[in-house]
């Protein structure tokens, strides 16, 4: 943002276009954002310059446009540190298949990817290519890492392509491209303000220094939640059991083992106005743990006496400073909402969502949840784990402007 922005509370888009035979429709996403008020830097690379002019883009976006990372005269006009930093978002439109590789890969070997790797703000990527150069696993290796690491996919679309081939790999329409990009500005202030705690992923409970006790969590629907979270404007914190999951973007974590580390660092978060139960807290450990490695034969495993763990949920919801919103998760195999309706009174947590986990949701990118709460039951549709996280933290924010 620069001072002006700042002062007239205008926001930024920094709007670097890739070279792809698409770039012409970036000029329309350019003007469709500058009739809403938003301010766009335009950053070209060098392919792009061979699509669309550079004097078009300036007329377009009403500034100057910045290509050249080793240039004296345009890093005199603003570092390219500083013009990371001028963005509120980025959008990369059209994203080709090799801005994606290096970006997926931290290259900076130019200004737009050196500004990528720079920027703390989110950023929002527009794919358009062939079908198949889309398809490639190489393309789509790339598109999940990037995910992974926060960056937001707008398409590609289905349909004809400038090649003759029909396919994935058309960009979406500057229309869809502005709606998404305007709808984050208004989501990245519901939940300013607010605090919450996500719990996710496993515990692991050791039997000796070798096994423990664990289960198939991946992390992936906690993580999204946090994320989303985030995006809505909230603080957040992340107690996570082990995954190999990167931390989203502006979420505080606290990494644990056991459930008992869990429990402490919960504790010791509160009070906070909202928590997210969605771990796959291990309910039982071993009630003593082996020094050594214990030895097939000769020890008895009825020394492997099983002890409950702590139910931090239930605590968290008992306790005196319990937050204004509890949120608790109930993987299940049988009897889905029969078990979930009394987990949730059993618990004492507000709302619950319930997914049977014989459906095999363990690590994949999809889930289906019933929402519970006072007034009942709503089946959600089966979508992406980062979708269900979107709709909750849309519900979550209308909570908090009731209260
Ligand atoms: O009892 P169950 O494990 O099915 O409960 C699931 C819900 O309770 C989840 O929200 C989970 O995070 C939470 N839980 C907890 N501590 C436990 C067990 C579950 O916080 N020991």
């Amino acid at each position: 943002m620069t001072r002006e922005d700042e002062v007239s509370g205008k926001k930024r888009i920094l709007l670097v276009i890739g070279g792809g035979i698409a770039a012409f429709k970036a000029l329309e996403v350019a003007r469709l954002l500058r009739k809403k008020s938003y301010g766009v830097t335009p950053v070209m690379t060098e392919a792009a310059q061979a699509f669309v002019t550079k004097l078009s883009v300036e007329t377009l976006c009403g500034e100057a446009v910045y290509s050249d990372l080793l240039s004296a005269d345009q890093e005199s006009r603003i570092s390219h540190i500083a013009l990371a930093r001028s963005a509120d978002i980025i959008l990369v439109c059209p994203a080709t298949a090799n801005l994606l590789a290096r970006m997926a890969h931290g290259l900076a070997d130019d200004l737009a990817t050196t500004v990528l790797l720079a920027t703390t703000a989110p950023i929002y990527v527009a794919p358009a290519m062939n079908v198949r150069m889309w398809e490639n696993p190489a393309t789509q290796a790339n598109r999940v890492l990037l995910e992974q690491r926060g960056v937001h996919f707008i398409g590609p679309v289905e349909g004809e392509m400038a090649c003759g081939e029909f396919g994935m790999g058309r960009l979406a329409s500057p229309e869809m491209i502005t709606d998404i990009l305007i709808n984050s500005f208004a989501r990245s202030h519901l939940l300013q303000g607010r605090h919450f705690l996500v719990t996710a992923g496993p515990t692991c409970e050791p039997i000796d220094p070798v096994r423990y006790i664990s289960n198939h969590s991946s992390g992936l629907q906690g993580f999204a939640i946090a994320e989303a979270l985030a995006q809505a404007g909230a603080a957040v914190t992340l107690i996570s059991g082990p995954v190999s999951l990167p931390t989203p973007a502006n979420v505080r974590r606290i990494n644990v083992v056991t459930a008992r580390d869990m429990l402490e660092a919960t504790l010791s978060c509160l009070p906070v106005d909202g928590m997210i139960a969605v771990a796959a807290v291990s309910d039982w450990r071993t009630e003593t743990e082996g020094q050594e490695k214990l030895k097939k034969g000769r020890h008895d495993l009825s020394i492997l006496k099983m002890v409950e763990n702590p139910d931090i949920l239930a605590m968290v919801c008992h306790h005196d400073k319990r937050p204004a919103l509890v949120v608790g998760f109930a993987a299940e195999t049988e009897k889905l909402l029969e078990h979930a309706r009394e987990k949730r009174l059993k618990k004492g947590c507000d709302w619950l969502l319930a997914n049977d986990v014989k459906a095999g949701v363990f690590g994949k990118d999809h889930n289906q949840v019933s929402f519970l709460d006072d007034h009942g039951v709503e089946n959600w549709p089966s979508e992406s784990k980062k979708d269900i996280a979107c709709r909750l933290v849309q519900k979550i924010s209308t909570y908090f402007h009731q209260i």
